[in-house]
Parts: structure tokens; sequence; C-alpha cells
């Protein structure tokens, strides 16, 4: 083939490559994850219960499908290199404990790390990918993260795409979930490769801090996080997500404000849900958190654009999304710690998106608006907006064509 031809062909079948890879998640990931609450500590009763809980409280039905048991499950290989599962932990094995999700009409999410040990210390995938990739597929799974320690001297591009290829060649469809905290940019390079690619280290349950782990890594509070979100928009969209990391909705010293205001935050970042919290002591607050259909419904709105920010004056940032059918999330945030006036003229706000190429007019266009929280209409664009927001809170309202 003569060389443009050929440059054509490859890049045509990179095209239709990344489109495919797309298609395994057209909307944010949602789902459960063991890691936030439990770390090391869990066994199949424990996610049995977890399923159970996420059918009867109705989160399965609000969307979070996804199982995800992340570190520590692995055992060692047996004599043919093949992974084995932690019998400790699963006496009954980990393919029964897949069906058993299965049964309750949830996927299965696996963990694993591009060096020879997870985080934890757990075996890992380096050197086996291929055939690690046939027991995920073999024990039911629908998902795989796929972490980042002990892999000095590793290029991140190759080993996320060995993996890849690993998943592929199974035949069984897999989201792929790229955890290497951001380091070596993964957004520019991530679509095609995997579904949601973590952005930043990991989070941690406050509001505002940064713990060094006694100098080890660190991990971040919700606002350090969402800051680090800034100018990574452009290279999320259906099927390839950033990703700011798991809730911690309900958790740690969040409280039930900063809980909802982290909650909508992530859904105005059009993030993956994946919940953290424990769903046995789950309050009825963080349930409502968590299942609030019509906030979920600007997450998973099917455009796929993330929003972003108009920082103001006295703590408020503003939040835009633009959404489906011509509508825009609007979100007012008070990041202070007092209570904010605000009075925002909806005539004055024309709000260009220059990454989607789209605006919103409510100076020549009258929006009716909805607070989607209290899922109750308040006027119109027409007038102005007269509101008080408490400090860490949010008026999340969908502005509706
Ligand atoms: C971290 C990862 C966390 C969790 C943990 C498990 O590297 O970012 O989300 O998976 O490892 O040890």
């Amino acid at each position: 083939m003569k060389r443009p031809l050929l440059a054509l062909a490859l890049s045509l079948a990179l095209h239709f490559h990344a489109r495919s890879a797309d298609s395994l998640a057209l909307t944010p990931p949602m789902g459960w994850n063991t890691y936030n609450t439990f770390a090391g500590n869990f066994n199949e009763k424990l996610i049995r219960d977890m399923a159970d809980l996420l059918v009867t409280s109705g989160m399965r039905d609000a969307g979070y499908v996804y199982v995800i048991i992340d570190d520590n499950w692995t055992g060692a290989r047996d004599s043919l290199g093949f992974l084995t599962v932690d019998a400790g932990r699963f006496p009954s094995g980990l393919k029964a404990l897949s069906e058993y999700i299965h049964s309750r009409g949830l996927k299965l999410g696996l963990y694993s790390d591009a060096g020879y040990k997870t985080c934890g210390g757990y075996t890992a995938s380096r050197g086996h990918e291929f055939q690690d990739a046939m027991v995920f597929a073999r024990l039911g799974a629908d998902y795989l993260k796929y972490d980042w320690c002990n892999t000095e001297g590793i290029d991140a591009r190759g080993a996320y795409a060995t993996m890849r290829d690993a998943l592929l060649a199974t035949g069984r469809p897999m989201v792929f979930s790229m955890c290497e905290w951001g380091n070596n940019k993964p957004w520019l390079w991530g679509r095609g490769t995997g579904q949601l690619w973590r952005t930043t280290g990991d989070i941690t349950s406050c509001w505002s801090c940064i713990d060094d782990h006694g100098g080890k890594y660190n991990s971040y509070g919700v606002m350090q996080i969402l800051d680090m979100q800034e100018g990574l928009r452009a290279y999320a969209g259906p099927g390839h997500w950033n990703d700011p990391d798991m809730l911690e909705a309900g958790n740690g010293s969040l409280t039930a404000t900063e809980s909802r205001a982290h909650f909508t935050l992530w859904c105005m970042l059009a993030a993956p849900l994946i919940a953290g919290n424990d769903l046995r002591t789950m309050s009825k607050g963080t349930l409502e958190i968590l299942t609030n259909n019509e906030v979920i419904a600007i997450d998973q709105d099917s455009l796929g654009i993330q929003g972003f920010r108009h920082t103001g004056p006295d703590s408020l940032e503003t939040w835009y999304k633009p959404l489906k059918g011509g509508d825009w999330a609007v979100c007012f945030f008070n990041r202070g710690s007092k209570p904010l006036h605000i009075g925002h003229d909806w005539k004055k706000d024309v709000t260009h998106d220059d990454v989607a190429g789209l605006e919103l007019n409510c100076a020549r266009h009258t929006y009716s608006l909805r607070d989607v929280w209290k899922k109750t209409r308040i006027g119109t664009t027409a007038d102005g907006l007269a509101a008080t927001i408490a400090p860490h809170d949010v008026l999340m309202l969908r502005l509706i064509q």
C-alpha cells in the first residue's frame, strides 16, 4: 500500500476502534465499590449484602449497576500461572458471587494493577495480562479497574493498551477503568483505550484537606479534587470520561450539605458515579442524595458534555452544563463559610460553551426553571432569581427550553 493510503487506513481503523470502545459506556458508569469504606476489609458475605442493598434501596434502579470489588481479592497464581481468588474471603468462590450479582440484575467489576503487585500487595497482572483477562472473563466480569502501583519504569500508554487488547481478546465486553491517577495525562491518549480514566490521586472523605499518609502519597478532599479538573473537559464525551474518583457522599467528615454539593458537582462534571459508602448504615438523607433521578439525569445526559464554571465574587461559583434538547443545567455553589445571598439577572446571562460550541442565551430565549433537588418549578428566566445559599451548599437548576 502507498504511504498516504496506509496512513489513511490506519487513522480510519483507529477512529473506528475508538468509536466501538466508546460504545461500552455511552454515559458515565454508575455503581458501588468496596474501597472507600472497606479498603481490604471485605468478604463474599459483605459483597452479597451490598448487592442486596443496591436492589432493595432502589439504587440499582436509579442506575448503580456495577458492584466493583477493588484491591485485595486476588490469591496466588496456580502452577500454570492462572490467577486464583483469595479463598479466605470467598469460600464459595468468586464465580458463585458473580452469578449471584448477575442474578440480582447487577454487573461485576474487578480490579487489578499493571505491576506485579497491587497497591495492597496482592497478585497483579504484569506479564500475565492475557491470562488474567481470560480469568476476569470466565468469572463473568463486566468492568475492570486497572491500577498503577509498583509500575516503576513501565510506559503507561503501553501498559494500558496491553490490558485493553487482552480484554478485547476475551470477546467479553468489559468497561476498562484506567486508574493511573492522572500521572501521565491519560485524557490525552485514553480514548480508544479505556472508557474512563482517573484524573487525580485518591479522594478522601473530607470537604477540603490533603492527607499525605506520612509522606508516602497524597489523598485529597472534595474541593481539591474539584479544582484539579480544570482544563480537562474538552477530553470527555460519550464513552470516554474524566474520572475525578469515587463518591464520598455519606462518608467521613462530610456533612449532609457537603455530600449533596459533592454529588451535585460530580454530576455537573459528567463524572462516573461510583458510590463508596456503607449501604448497611446509609442514612435516609444519603440515599435521597444518591438516588435523585433528576440530578442523576444531568450526569447521565446523552450529550455527555462535562460542565464548566464561572468564578464569581464572595466564594460563588456558577456551573453550567449543556443538556440534550437545548436544556441547560445551572448550579450556584457557595464555597464559602457564610450564607450567600445571590441575585441573578437571567436576561443578562449569555454564556458560551467554547468547547461544545453551544450558547445559553437567556436574553433571547425564556427557559422555565426547575429546582432539581426540590423537584419543583420555580418560575422562568424572564424574572430575576433571588436566593440564599448556605455555606457549602448548591442551588441546582434545570433550564428547560
Ligand atoms: C489506589 C487507587 C484507589 C484504590 C486503591 C486500592 O491506587 O487509586 O482507588 O483502588 O489503590 O489499593
